[in-house]
């Protein structure tokens, strides 16, 4: 049946914006991709969907990881010139490939090239090139402290990733503190958006060691699973009722260095020339104390560091902060946290002097709140004395050299201009710590984020040490030297949407049996981070079904395993959801697959259900599947006792579809948030049930909008 003839043809509005969109894929995708440098000219060269970054390393290995949009087997040359010489095989036909490099020597540049097959991936390019960690304690050396980064922003984590590639010396490593995404670690394809994307030049030549924040931990409520990021990990495995569902992609993607058995995702640890790095997964109550004891204590130690994403001491700036914590080992020199998307430096604390910060540097306005009850006129920073000695709202990164016996810290505006500092000297067996004085910060207001009408009083418009010139340009008035990193910054980093990162199309065969539908299934919903997210609005639709009709055809011929996929309980919910999506993009011209849509939306399981009724409501216009989906909520919420899966009195919270009902769903469907309430607070599903009630017949699909308007 042809497309077009149908009644259920898609909006012609939409077909020509995903035709946008697509010229949109070809013009970006040029840049953004590595092209195929073919030995021989090749039909369809295989191409890099994630650029190469580093991770695991020692002293005497490296790894790499990287993505291909094909499951074809790669390998990495590498040597000790450009004329590399020495290859590594990746030799498992699959698209995510990670490969370890052993038996090299320390504190040594090695260049690297991938190729798959003829293709080279990557160009023949010294930037391509991994440092071996340094074994010599008297070796100096730089880290990088990056947390809390996963919110895309342009305003500040580009011109972070571009202060990152211009800082002097070159950082040796990244640590990062944990929410490398700040959506909801359901796909790894966030990672690309966020942390791939932006930072992709600086990952392909530099280390990058990242703990796993709240954002990054998968939570499923349904099944009894802790709603909550747990404060600290057991050692063990990970729990598989977890990965079975939702992949944790997380620990796909990052492949930190861990000093436990395999399988047992923190606390880990790495040496670095003379210093120690410890990482918890939580809190810093876990095993990465007794970790921290044995490692802390190897000879040749001078530096301890420790970091995790949850509070310390630091955040005790704040209402919230724990003030119970205390360093895993008094030994520390410094301890990293996330989560509260601040900047805070305590003062030194404890018999060994140890100094923690709060390293949240997108500095959106998340976290605003923490500061509103201990900022005053007096104090606009909220300093507490001999707790807190630097508060601040703003995007940063903090540098860390260290060299001997000497350690300086800079707090960087993602200008260039520091706005903090910190010196740890321990020459002569005493420890002498300076931070930048209180009334030396320079505070520019032009990086300030999310500040509350108080602070931004006092921080911005009251400001004594700038001028504003307009346009966004300042004028430093201040008496204080000012220190900027002493060259100028590049700027060029930019987001790179996800869905533009698109699997191979070419050389394709449609799902034969199961096995491949299951496969492919994956592979789609690997990219399509959204649809883990249960929401079915236009936006969604317009590339999901794109690239459903690319894998299946537009026919009914899969039909029968696509039923088999969602029928199949012992699938993550994510795949059987896909399958359940791609029904629905068969169900434009298939009246089986609309009968089976109907079906699904009877079913026993919360997510098949819901997203049955939304994808008719949404997709079809079928106000009748809305009234069904409301009156089963009704229902479900008045049992006794309760449903488990079901609770309209509970906020919901990350991948749990009461969440993204609430927070996504019938916003989107209704297109009325606004003007329901106009406090800015997210309605409960108890109060949509109640909107839909009493406005039901006032409701009107509009075809073009694919959503419910109000008519009078
Ligand atoms: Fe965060
Ligand atoms: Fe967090």
């Amino acid at each position: 049946m042809s497309h077009e003839n149908d009644q259920l043809v898609r909006p012609r509005i939409l077909a020509g914006w995903t035709t946008g969109l697509l010229l949109l894929i070809v013009s970006v995708s040029s840049q953004w991709w590595a092209t195929g440098y073919s030995q021989e000219e090749q039909t369809s060269p295989i191409r890099l969907l994630r650029h190469p970054y580093l991770q695991k390393g020692t002293g005497h290995s490296m790894g790499i990881a990287w993505m291909i949009d094909d499951d074809q087997p790669c390998s990495v040359e590498y040597g000790l010139t450009r004329e590399l010489g020495q290859v590594v095989q990746s030799g498992k036909s699959q698209r995510m490939h990670f490969v370890e490099i052993t038996g090299l020597e320390p504190d040594t540049r090695y260049y690297y090239r991938i190729r798959s097959g003829k293709t080279w991936l990557t160009p023949s390019d010294e930037s391509y090139h991994f440092n071996t960690h340094a074994t010599d304690v008297r070796r100096p050396f730089s880290f990088v402290v990056l947390g809390d980064s996963g919110q895309p922003e342009p305003g500040d984590q580009c011109p972070l990733a571009d202060l990152l590639r211009s800082l002097h010396p070159k950082p040796d490593f990244i640590i990062h503190t944990g929410d490398v995404s700040q959506r909801w670690a359901l796909d790894e394809a966030e990672y690309d958006l966020l942390a791939f994307g932006v930072y992709r030049d600086t990952l392909r030549n530099t280390p990058f060691y990242p703990t796993q924040g709240n954002h990054d931990w998968v939570t499923d409520w349904e099944h009894g699973l802790d709603p909550l990021y747990p404060r600290y990990i057991a050692p063990g495995r990970l729990d598989s009722r977890l990965t079975e569902r939702f992949d944790m992609p997380f620990w796909r993607v990052f492949q930190s260095p861990r000093d436990n058995a395999d399988e047992t995702v923190a606390p880990f640890s790495f040496r670095y020339g003379n210093a120690m790095f410890v990482c918890e997964g939580g809190a810093g109550r876990g095993a990465g104390r007794s970790l921290a004891e044995k490692r802390f204590a190897e000879a040749g130690v001078t530096w301890r560091f420790f970091y995790s994403h949850y509070f310390g001491l630091a955040g005790n700036a704040v209402p919230g902060g724990d003030l119970g914590w205390k360093p895993p080992l008094p030994q520390c020199d410094l301890t990293f946290r996330g989560h509260i998307h601040v900047y805070s430096r305590s003062a030194p604390y404890g018999p060994h002097q140890s100094v923690d910060l709060l390293v949240g540097c997108s500095g959106s306005s998340i976290g605003s709140s923490y500061f509103e009850s201990v900022v005053t006129p007096q104090n606009p920073h909220g300093l507490r004395p001999g707790i807190t000695e630097w508060n601040e709202k703003c995007p940063h990164l903090i540098h860390v050299l260290v060299d001997g016996e000497k350690l300086s810290l800079k707090s960087y505006y993602p200008d260039g201009l520091v706005f903090d500092s910190l010196v740890i000297d321990k020459s002569g067996g005493k420890k002498k710590i300076v931070g930048m004085a209180s009334d030396s910060h320079p505070v520019h207001p032009a990086w300030q984020r999310g500040l509350t009408p108080l602070m931004r009083r006092l921080w911005v418009d009251e400001n004594p040490r700038w001028k504003s010139l307009g346009s966004g340009l300042w004028e430093y008035t201040g008496q204080e030297p000012l220190e900027r990193l002493g060259r100028p910054i590049a700027r060029r980093s930019r987001y790179i949407e996800p869905r533009l990162v698109v699997p191979r199309r070419r050389n394709h065969k449609t799902p034969a049996n199961l096995q491949e539908a299951g496969k492919a299934i994956a592979q789609l919903m690997d990219i399509h981070y959204r649809l883990g997210r249960h929401e079915w609005d236009r936006a969604t639709q317009g590339f999901f079904e794109d690239r459903v009709r690319h894998v299946f055809g537009a026919g009914e011929a899969s039909l029968p395993l696509l039923v088999q996929l969602v029928d199949d309980e012992s699938l993550p919910v994510k795949q059987r959801l896909g399958a359940l999506g791609s029904i629905g993009v068969l169900a434009r011209s298939s009246r089986g697959a609309r009968q089976q849509l109907v079906k699904f939306s009877d079913s026993s399981d919360f997510n098949l259900r819901f997203s049955a009724c939304i994808i008719r409501a949404c997709w079809f216009g079928e106000s009748q599947a809305l009234g069904e989906l409301i009156a089963w909520m009704k229902r479900e919420s008045g049992r006794k006792p309760p449903n488990p899966q079901f609770r309209v009195d509970t906020p919901g919270h990350y991948g749990n579809p009461i969440f993204v009902l609430r927070r996504f769903t019938f916003p989107a469907l209704f297109s009325l948030d606004r003007k329901i309430d106009d406090s800015g607070k997210m309605l409960t599903i108890g109060e949509w049930i109640a909107f839909y009630e009493k406005n039901k017949h006032r409701l009107r699909y509009v075809p073009g909008e694919q959503r419910y308007k109000l008519v009078q």
